[in-house]
């Protein structure tokens, strides 16, 4: 493909065209990108105001997780994920769990930082002198920006100088904590810290004849140790039998211990363990409209914070009991962004009967937790490729054009039988008779 100058000018029908030309999109694929537009022509502009360059929506799956009983409340979860076998995992993992008390979540703290880089050229001695003035200016200024947050209980909790000038030649940080009540709040810090650099480079304490505030730039921190949930689920050993009919409680959860601590001692497990946890956490963000790449990228942050990567789940066994826990650092919000435009997050949020930021943080984590428990479960039992090629045969059926009636025979042929391409494609084939 040719550079080309001024795409973002073309229209939408344009766009296309110019794929057509320049790309291998033939005319009726090309066209059939309008097959996915909202019926409704105001949902419709809201996709096309979302990105630059629009040229059509992107379909992904929506479906339900029910039965999830969280703190004692019995709720249905939307997820929205491509993977076939998710919301079947999270389901068995939920249903489970209904029966043996459900989750139990709570937010540990809702505070998130951000940071203005700056350098400055004087003695460090000396601007750590003047900083509880500075700070006291630089909380006056922010007033104007932060009202309205401060009305809905956030703002400014604090700002703290960092000084780094070991490490990087006069580099400093303003290390500003803030809460952001029910907004994942981006845009209200980035904002708050841009206008906290602007005061800076201005202050004549700090910008003298021979000294100068040079700000490099100015951003929120998608590391939230300190906007963090925590999710349990506990039961009497004994009652673990249930999951598997070939497996005691007592085995199953001698050897879910063992998972759990190959998952804490060795990075290549660590990594799939954790992102069986976001099968769940990310269906649930993406059903809201939240930001899965800031909480992915906080998450497996803070699985390191001890050194190395470790499973962000822990377990407790005892003789008699045992408690399977999450801890992870997630960033979310039920107001700004998109999430009160998109008209789909609209119906997920109607769904889960209007959580509030918290509950919603606590929601998504009982989501992470229901799909690592069912990938855990089935890799300890029957191993995970039964169920996943079970889930994935509806994809390999629509792969190989499979007519209502092919499909109906497959399934039932494959109720009883190891599920995989080959052994798909080749009864499709017989039906056919072309083998
Ligand atoms: C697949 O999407 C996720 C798993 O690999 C997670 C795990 O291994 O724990 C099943």
């Amino acid at each position: 493909m040719t550079i080309t100058t001024g795409f973002s000018r073309l229209n939408r029908g344009q766009r296309i065209e110019y794929l057509i030309e320049h790309s291998k999109l033939d005319v009726e694929n090309g066209y059939q990108l309008h097959d996915f537009d909202a019926s409704e022509v105001e949902n419709q502009k809201v996709f096309e105001g979302m990105v630059e360059n629009y040229i059509g929506n992107f379909p992904v799956p929506m479906g339900i997780v029910a039965n999830m009983v969280l703190n004692g409340e019995s709720l249905a979860i939307p997820f929205v994920t491509e993977e076939s076998s998710v919301i079947a995992a999270a389901s068995k993992a939920a249903k489970f769990w209904a029966a043996r008390g459900g989750f139990h979540a709570v937010v540990s703290s809702v505070t998130k930082k951000g940071q203005v880089h700056f350098t400055w050229n004087g003695i460090p001695e000396q601007i750590r002198k003047l900083f509880p003035e500075i700070r006291k200016k630089l909380l006056f200024s922010s007033g104007g920006l932060t009202q309205k947050m401060e009305q809905r209980g956030g703002g400014i909790k604090e700002i703290q100088l960092i000084d780094l000038t070991r490490e990087l030649h006069n580099y400093y940080q303003l290390d500003v904590s803030f809460e952001t009540a029910e907004a994942m709040g981006a845009n209200f810090i980035n904002s708050c810290l841009e206008s906290l650099a602007a005061v800076l480079s201005n202050l004549s304490e700090l910008n003298t004849a021979d000294n100068h505030v040079e700000i490099i730039m100015s951003v929120l921190s998608n590391y939230t140790p300190d906007c963090r949930v925590n999710c349990h689920v506990e039961c009497p050993v004994e009652a673990l039998t249930g999951w598997s009919q070939n497996m005691t409680g007592r085995i199953f959860a001698t050897k879910f211990r063992q998972a759990v601590d190959i998952a804490n001692l060795n990075i290549q497990r660590a990594v799939t363990h954790n992102k069986g946890l976001f099968n769940g956490i990310d269906a649930v963000m993406l059903a809201t409209g939240n930001d899965w790449r800031a909480a992915a990228a906080s998450a497996h942050a803070y699985a390191s914070k001890d050194g190395t990567y470790k499973g962000l789940t822990t377990i407790q066994l005892t003789d008699n009991q045992f408690r399977y826990e999450l801890e992870l650092p997630l960033a979310l919000g039920t107001v700004g962004g998109i999430t009160q435009i998109h008209p789909v997050v609209k119906k997920s949020m109607a769904i889960m009967n209007h959580p509030d930021a918290q509950k919603l943080m606590m929601i998504a984590a009982a989501s992470g937790l229901a799909n690592n428990f069912a990938a855990i479960a089935s890799l300890i039992t029957t191993g995970i490729q039964d169920g996943h090629m079970r889930m994935h045969l509806s994809n390999l059926l629509t792969q190989l054009h499979a007519s209502q009636s092919e499909r109906e025979f497959a399934v039932s042929h494959f109720s009883h039988k190891t599920v995989s391409y080959a052994a798909v494609e080749n009864l499709i084939c017989q039906i056919r008779n072309e083998i």
